[in-house]
């Protein structure tokens, strides 16, 4: 079938770096075709050449056979090619509708704009497509998840041909999941073309027709989804077998580092009591909506509880900022690394120690730059951040070594208590499973750590227990063999 869209040997340079090398690659109607490859390979420069945000330093864009360039991201749209960024792009105080129409509102012939048809036309879409939002609310009163979700639906709304998705998954539910599957379905349907760019190689199994894989910038192969498995992918991506099993589990421990009373915020969460041991790992599990993150994010001070109490080595603490959380050591890596994590105009070395500065002050309190510099090189090797250049500045990094950078400002601030939410997302196959080794030395060392996570497995397989949220209530804690997929969804559901 003739693509409706193809690049032709594109080469592109940031700087003297080279991060695409003469690549070539097309998408033809009503198919999924995936791109994969490693955090850094070159996957979201490709797309945000295609959706007008970066300019080729040579090679062709053609579209239905034809030569074209491609201005900026709204000629982009004209010409029917609509990109799902991989960093949320919406206006947290604007309302949804607003987000959805910005720049192209239905406005009258007196420059007023229609509110009433507008939100009228995104309520529309939104039935039409079958997801549950609320056009007038603001997008800031929706989890990373849904506003994910409100991306989309915005993509879609441009009746696009070409749909890029840069991750779209990667902050969804499964519930989400099966229904963005599903829209992907229907578009296809229609004859619309979809990149589908994803970490998580079952699901790119899944749903794609093609895959093609990204190595270093170059094209380095397509591959059958039909025809092969997970294993033949990685290899290709990374160039050797990487071993995903979970670390081993932690030893048991009777010292309790962080306990949480009755900590309530009806109807949000309520009653919640948990302890957490030094050295361990302890899972939250429960559905979107259960109150995990929310309790995680009061304990780090980021959201308000009316009643309850926080206990750090057994003594009362009370907890009114993330600042005092930092100040009693208490880390928290986020879901959203662009709302509450790293400052992106900032270098990899200055938000590594924002989080510690009075860790590198002298007896005089002047920050002494070399211990600086040595530190933040340090953390850059642990976490394997890539390219290795501390005084690149954050929202020039792929977005998996973002996230790498957001876990490395957690470590360096040396936590009694890390809670990570999401921690692996974003990142490589590779990435993760040294991300999962990383926390549980961290364990090792004494720390107690709290894992959140959308996928059940990595809940699973990290946690020493397991505590299972349901409807704001604590539902059961789950421990050692008792630790299973139908156990935690028992629990979660009933
Ligand atoms: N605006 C920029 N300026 C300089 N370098 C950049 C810029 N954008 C990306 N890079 C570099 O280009 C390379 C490719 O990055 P890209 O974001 O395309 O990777 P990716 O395949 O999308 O990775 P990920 O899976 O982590 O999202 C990386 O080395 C990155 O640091
Ligand atoms: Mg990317």
């Amino acid at each position: 079938m003739e693509p409706i869209l193809a690049v032709k040997h594109i080469n592109k340079f940031f700087g003297t770096n080279q991060v695409l090398k003469d690549v070539s690659f097309s998408v033809e109607p009503g198919q999924v075709h995936a791109l994969v490859g490693e955090n850094g390979a070159g996957k979201s420069t490709l797309m945000n050449i295609i959706g007008g945000i970066h300019k080729p330093d040579s090679g062709d864009i053609l579209l239905d056979g034809n030569k074209i360039t491609i201005a900026d991201p709204w000629q982009a749209r004209e010409l029917g090619i609509s990109v799902v960024f991989q960093e949320l792009s919406l206006t947290p105080n604007m309302t949804v509708a607003e987000n959805i129409f910005v720049r192209r509102e239905a406005a009258s012939r007196f420059g007023f704009i229609n509110w009433k048809k507008l939100n009228q036309q995104a309520q529309d879409l939104f039935d039409q497509i079958g997801i549950n939002l609320s056009a007038t609310a603001l997008v800031s009163s929706y989890a990373v998840g849904m506003q994910q979700i409100i991306e989309i639906a915005k993509a879609i709304s441009f009746d696009a041909r070409v749909i890029i998705m840069d991750e779209p998954t990667s902050a969804l539910s499964e519930t989400e999941v099966d229904r963005l599957y599903s829209l992907v379905g229907d578009l296809t349907q229609r004859g619309v073309a979809i990149v589908f760019i994803s970490h998580k190689l079952n699901e790119v199994v899944r749903i794609a027709d093609k895959i093609s894989v990204l190595r270093d910038g170059q094209m380095v192969g397509e591959v059958d989804p039909k025809a092969s498995d997970q294993g033949e992918i990685i290899r290709l991506m990374v160039g050797r077998n990487i071993d995903d099993l979970y670390p081993e589990k932690g030893i048991d421990s009777s010292d309790v580092i962080l306990e949480v009373r009755n900590l309530s915020n009806p109807p949000v969460f309520d009653d919640v009591s948990i302890t957490l041991r030094r050295g361990e790992i302890l899972g939250f599990a429960g559905l979107v909506g259960a109150g995990r993150t929310e309790v995680a994010r009061a304990i780090f001070g980021a959201d308000r509880f009316v009643s309850g109490e926080i206990l750090l080595d057994g003594v009362p603490v009370e907890i009114r900022s993330p600042r005092h959380a930092i100040e009693a050591g208490i880390m928290y890596l986020t879901e959203d690394r662009k709302m509450m994590g790293l400052f992106l105009p900032m270098t990899v070395r200055d938000n590594i120690v924002a989080a510690s500065l009075d860790q590198y002050r002298n007896a005089v309190g002047l920050l002494q730059h070399k211990a600086i510099v040595e530190r933040s090189q340090a953390f850059m090797d642990l976490v394997d951040i890539r390219p290795r250049d501390d005084r690149t500045t954050v929202v020039n990094l792929s977005g998996g070594n973002q996230q790498k950078s957001l876990l490395a400002k957690c470590l360096s601030a040396h936590p009694k208590v890390l809670i990570a939410d999401e921690p692996t997302r974003g990142v490589d196959v590779g990435a993760k499973a040294k991300i999962h080794q990383d926390l549980r030395k961290l364990a090792d060392q004494g720390v107690g750590v709290i894992v959140i996570s959308s996928e059940l497995p990595e809940v699973l397989g990290l946690s020493d227990r397991v505590a299972v949220f349901r409807e704001g209530h604590l539902a059961s804690v789950l421990a050692g063999d008792d630790i299973s997929q139908e156990a935690v969804m028992r629990h979660a559901i009933r």
